[in-house]
Parts: C-alpha cells; sequence; structure tokens
C-alpha cells in the first residue's frame, strides 16, 4: 500500500502537473460548457404570503420539475440576502486558515461531519478537487445552539462568529424546507401538512463546499457523480458556476443565480413519492480562474421514521417500488453500493 499523501492546495494551483489521483478517467472527465438545464425558477413571494392562486402556481412549477429531474429554483424565499453573503465570505475566513487550524475539525474516518479535503490524507484514485466543512443541525433542538457549540468546541472561541452564522443560515434553511415540502404535498395531491412528521424533528447535514482553482479543470473534477440519499438539498452556489445535472442522457449546466437556492430531490424523497419524482445524477466540475463555493443544506428525515409514499400514490398502476426503510439504513447502504453511473437507491431492496 502507498504512503498517504498530503497535497498542499495551494502549490497546485499554478501548476500544470496535477497529481494522477485527480485526473478522472475518460469517460467521467467533464465537459466544461454543457448545454444548460432549463430549470424553473419559482417565486415563493405569494406562497409564503398565503396567496392560493399563486400557491397553486408554485407547486405546478416544483410538480412539472420534480417528474422530469427534480431541480429547480426559488426566488423571493424569505431568506435574508445578508445571512447568504455572510455564509459565503465566512467560507473564506474559514479555507483561508492554515491547515493546521482547519485540522482541528478533522473529519474521521466513517464519520459525516468535520473537515476533510482530497489534497490529504486518502490514497485513491479519482479524488474530488475540493475541501469541505459539513456539521450536524438539529431541528429537534431547534433552539439550542448545535452548530455554534460545533464551531467554539472544534476550532475555539475565535470561531465563535462563523459558528452563529452557519447556525441561523441552518435554521434560515430549516425553515424554507418546510415551506417546500409543503408545496411538494400540494404537488403531489396530497394534505399540504403530510410531510411535517417526517421532517419537523429533522437531524439534518450542512456542508460547506469549497473548490480551489485547478489547471487541468478539463480532466479533475470538484464533485463526482452522485444522487444525494437525504430528502431535499437546498444548494446556494456562488456566481462562478460549476453544478451539473445529468438529464436525456447528457450533462448540463444550472446557471448560478445568487438571489435564488437550487434545490434538488434527494433520494429519500423520490421514495417517499413512490418514484414518482426524481433524485437525479449530478456533479460539479472546477476552474482555473477562481475558487468556486457553494453551500448544501441537506435535509434529512427523523432517523426513527419508517419511510413509506402515502396511500394516495399507491395504487394497482403505481405498486410499491421501494420497501419501507428508515433514514440511517439508507444512508449505511449508500456508503457501501455507491454506484457513479446510477441512483443506488435502483439496486436497495
Ligand atoms: C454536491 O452536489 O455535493 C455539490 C454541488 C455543488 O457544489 O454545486
Ligand atoms: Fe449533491
Amino acid at each position: 500500500q502507498e504512503n498517504p499523501l498530503i497535497f498542499d492546495a495551494p502549490m497546485f494551483l499554478h501548476r500544470s502537473h496535477i497529481p494522477s489521483q485527480f485526473i478522472w478517467p475518460d469517460h467521467e472527465k467533464p465537459r466544461l460548457n454543457p448545454p444548460e438545464l432549463h430549470v424553473p425558477l419559482v417565486d415563493l413571494g405569494g406562497f409564503l404570503a398565503g396567496d392560493p392562486t399563486s400557491s397553486a402556481r408554485a407547486a405546478e412549477l416544483v410538480g412539472q420539475a420534480c417528474l422530469k429531474h427534480g431541480f429547480f429554483l426559488v426566488a423571493n424565499h424569505g431568506v435574508d440576502a445578508r445571512l447568504v453573503a455572510d455564509a459565503h465570505r465566512y467560507m473564506d475566513d474559514f479555507f483561508e486558515k492554515p491547515l493546521e487550524e482547519k485540522q482541528r475539525a478533522q473529519r474521521k474516518l466513517g464519520e459525516h461531519c468535520g473537515y476533510a479535503s482530497s489534497f490529504i490524507g486518502r490514497f485513491s484514485s479519482k479524488l474530488p478537487w475540493k475541501e469541505t466543512l459539513s456539521f450536524e443541525y438539529s431541528a429537534e433542538r431547534g433552539s439550542s445552539h448545535i452548530v455554534e457549540d460545533y464551531f467554539c468546541n472544534t476550532l475555539g472561541q475565535d470561531s465563535a462568529h462563523l459558528g452563529k452564522v452557519y447556525q441561523d443560515y441552518c435554521s434560515a434553511m430549516c425553515t424554507l424546507s418546510i415551506g417546500i415540502m409543503e408545496l411538494l404535498a400540494m404537488s403531489l395531491g396530497i394534505p399540504r401538512t403530510h410531510f411535517k412528521e417526517f421532517f419537523e424533528e429533522n437531524e439534518s447535514i450542512m456542508r460547506l463546499n469549497y473548490y480551489p482553482p485547478c489547471q487541468k479543470p478539463d480532466q479533475t473534477l470538484g464533485t463526482g457523480p452522485h444522487c444525494d440519499p437525504t430528502s431535499l438539498t437546498i444548494l446556494h452556489q456562488d456566481n462562478t458556476g460549476g453544478l451539473q445535472v445529468f438529464v436525456d442522457e447528457e450533462w448540463h449546466s444550472i446557471r448560478p443565480n445568487f438571489n435564488s437556492f437550487v434545490v434538488n430531490i434527494g433520494d429519500t424523497f423520490m421514495a417517499l413519492s413512490n418514484g414518482r419524482y426524481k433524485s437525479c445524477l449530478h456533479r460539479a466540475v472546477v476552474n482555473s480562474k477562481c475558487p468556486r463555493k457553494s453551500l448544501a443544506f441537506f435535509l434529512c428525515p427523523k432517523k426513527d421514521k419508517v419511510v413509506c409514499p402515502p396511500l394516495e400514490l399507491v395504487d394497482s398502476n403505481n405498486p410499491r417500488i421501494y420497501p419501507d426503510f428508515t433514514w440511517p439504513t439508507l444512508l449505511e447502504f449508500t456508503q457501501k453500493h455507491y454506484r457513479a453511473d446510477m441512483n443506488t437507491l435502483q439496486t436497495f431492496s
């Protein structure tokens, strides 16, 4: 077995030689200027104000997108623009810290939370060109300070201001996701509050993605192809662009829009909709000019809740596709049987 590697990311920024572990096989090499994916921009203003006509219109757009690929944008979402800007700014504060400091939050093998970087430690083929910081958010303990405590306990009191911003950001994402769950229920023709019991006490995950510039963006990937195993992802990408989705046998880009969030269906929601709504393969590409940042909030169902579609979505023409499961079981299965070419839920039984 080879020795673990240490790649000092900044050292590679201006080099044309990229270690082979970052070079993806030909069939997975990115296409840097793919066609754009047409995703609806759903205006949530009327829905949030309780207007029935605009709520129905929003639900219709959401439903159309979810039947096709599961990706849509939301605007007038009620999240404070300053909070979003701060959440981006504080990512620079964290990722520009010296490696030793970031490693105080080092993610341990088999864990979901902490700092991870492909530039250190792991020796395998096909490394993603990125650094991440992930942490848990608990709505059950909504009044507590789980994110703030995480930042203070792992990175020290100096990082308390980061903890505060990400605590508030997660809380805003949680509120937004509960609204989107209502629109999803309306679009499926089931009672508006149907999904509330699965998600009001969610223990969700937040991930900060930092993609340094790369001199070989046509041979590397920031995040490899995958489907989100979670229920709903709310992503905020900066203006750089790089998110791609595999639809109709082709990779498509999603154009950045700083005033909106990209929402996508994950595997658990695909199962809750009895396969009607799609959880699609997606990935992130890098570029040679500037770092790219994205903030991902992954809504997860309550751990002991049995994931099972409502009776309204099951009949003789639409039999059950997936077995009953709980979120931790699916997560474990996905980690063991990850497939870069398809949704692992298809092999879950
Ligand atoms: C992801 O899907 O995990 C990352 C997407 C992005 O950074 O745009
Ligand atoms: Fe993803």
